[in-house]
């Protein structure tokens, strides 16, 4: 039989539990960790980035293909897809990565329960699974238990006609009409992937912009690129029903100050607006842990809840709810605990969102940055100047980098343009080193490379881009 006492018990095998639980073995803990899922992973590997980044891929590949290919002087004829094929990609990548995570697991000596756990006592969590209950003694318990999609009052996720990105991730075949309640990052990504297979996309967001929390010219220059792939908006836009007619949806719409009614059908409803902290079945009101106004549980700088000896990480804090930064807590946690100095820097966290072209942002907005009274200095640098994106036929969007006016510290930077994604690390590394623009305008990048506009953009916080 495992043994049933641990230095620290981790509650949910999502990337802040599991990289917790690694961490804190590599640094001599005994570690349990409990998953009610039957695969590790959490949101993130099982129904969340990777799957959703599998069908990116794949629509990308099919769409190029069908589509994109012309301009290189390539001629393709009657290419056509087989949704299975795709599905069964997905399903094998997601079950790889998780496979990925149980060998991790045992090369680290973590035990793992599989089963819900509750808080049950001071030190103790009970594990409740297909064998019926077990309790663990724990001198350390963290909270990872991530997040779900919030519920739009009114609407019934049935993951078929109504869908939450779940079912999105799992359909059987493609609507010919989608429509995306919310225009983030979920509606977005997905609505992409749809589109590209053939669905007529329409989002309806409340606000009257879509990406609301990325820098307000990236929002407006994506907005307009998705509208070219054909991607139809209705923004400053609310839900008030929906309702199932037949088969298909029907969705009564208004603007969101009030005023006349419209209906719009579709064959699918993606729900993406938000998600909540997960915290069901938990216990915490057993011991007392406090949670904030929004619902997320209560933690100070060192992950510590009100409750001695209970911790919390990941998306059940709030803050960014981003795979990465959830590892990040877990890392820094881990060490915390072994009496070492882990951090994490809320400044230099990265946000992507895997759409064509890309989106890639860190730290502040124009916006915020305004809000804030800080002055500030902007350089801009399109890619439709830059010889690598032109060559590969990938010239849309641009870089811009916020440098403080005095200092010229870089406060936040914002790109849109192929693999955004990747390029922004750089940035992310400038931001954390603490770098000014004129650092990364006195580095060599190597030509021709989408990584010359960053350079650019710096440059250009100082008026003196060479290419444009
Ligand atoms: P989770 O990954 O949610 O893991 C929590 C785990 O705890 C779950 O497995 C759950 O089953 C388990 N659990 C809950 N309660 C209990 C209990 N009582 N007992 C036992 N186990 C329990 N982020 C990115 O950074 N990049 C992306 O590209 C990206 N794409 C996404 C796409 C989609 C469609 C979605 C939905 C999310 C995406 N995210 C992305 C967000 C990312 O998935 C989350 O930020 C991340 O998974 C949070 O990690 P976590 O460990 O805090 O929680
Ligand atoms: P989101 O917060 O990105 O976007 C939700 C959108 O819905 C917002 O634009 C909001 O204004 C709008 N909205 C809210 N209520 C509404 C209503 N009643 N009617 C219409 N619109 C409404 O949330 P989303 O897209 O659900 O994603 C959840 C989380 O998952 C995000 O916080 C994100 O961090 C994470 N995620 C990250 C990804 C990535 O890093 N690439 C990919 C997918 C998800």
């Amino acid at each position: 039989m495992a043994a049933t006492s641990f230095d620290l018990v981790v509650i949910g095998g999502g990337p802040g539990g599991y990289v917790a639980a690694i961490r804190a073995a590599q640094l001599g803990m005994s570690v349990a960790c409990v998953e009610k899922r039957p695969a590790l992973g959490g949101t993130c590997l099982n129904v969340g980035c990777i799957p959703s980044k599998a069908l990116l891929a794949a629509s990308h590949h099919y769409h190029t293909a069908a589509h994109g290919l012309g301009t290189f002087g390539i001629a393709t004829e009657g290419v056509s897809f087989d949704l299975a094929a795709m599905m069964a990609h997905k399903d094998k990548v997601i079950a790889d990565n998780t496979k990925g995570i149980d060998f991790l697991f045992r090369k680290n000596k973590i035990t793992r329960f599989t089963g819900a756990g509750r808080l049950a006592g001071e030190g103790q969590v009970v594990v409740s699974g297909a064998e019926g209950e077990t309790t663990l003694a724990a001198k350390a318990i963290v909270i990872a238990t991530g997040s779900e999609s919030t519920p739009l009052p009114g609407i019934e996720i049935d993951e078929t006609v109504f869908v939450s990105s779940t079912g999105a991730l799992a359909l059987g075949s493609v609507p010919k009409r989608l429509a995306v309640i919310g225009g983030g990052v979920i509606g977005l990504e997905l609505g992409t992937v749809w589109g590209r297979l053939g669905s007529e996309v329409t989002v309806i967001e409340f606000l009257d912009r879509i990406l609301p929390f990325h820098d307000g010219e990236v929002s407006k220059a994506m907005q307009r690129l998705l509208a070219q792939q054909g991607f139809a908006f209705k923004l400053a836009t609310k839900v008030v029903a929906g309702e199932r007619v037949g088969d298909a949806a029907r969705l009564t719409l208004e603007p969101a100050a009030g005023g006349p009614q419209e209906t719009v059908e579709a064959d699918v409803v993606l729900v993406a607006i938000g998600r909540r902290p997960h915290v069901d079945g938990l216990g915490l009101d057993t011991v007392g842990v406090e949670r904030t106004k929004r619902g997320f549980i209560a933690v100070d700088a060192h992950y510590r809840t009100n409750v001695p000896g209970i911790y919390a990480i990941g998306d059940v804090i709030g803050g960014a709810m981003l795979a990465h930064k959830a590892e990040e807590e877990g890392v820094a946690l881990a060490e915390l605990l072994a009496g070492q100095h882990g951090h994490v820097n809320a400044e230099a966290i990265p946000s992507v969102v895997y759409t064509w072209p890309e989106v890639a942002s860190v730290g502040q907005t124009e916006e915020q940055l305004k809000q804030a009274g800080i002055a500030y200095a902007v350089g801009k640098f399109p890619f439709l100047a830059n010889g690598r994106a032109r060559a590969s036929g990938e010239a849309d969007g641009f870089v811009k980098i916020l440098a403080d006016a005095a200092t010229d510290r870089i406060l936040g930077a914002h790109i849109i343009g192929p693999n955004a994604g990747e390029l922004i690390a750089e940035l992310v590394l400038a931001i954390e080193f603490g770098a000014a623009a004129e650092d990364i305008a006195r580095t060599c990048h190597a030509h021709p490379s989408l990584a010359e506009a960053i350079k650019e953009a710096a440059l250009a916080v100082a008026g003196r881009a060479i290419h444009v």
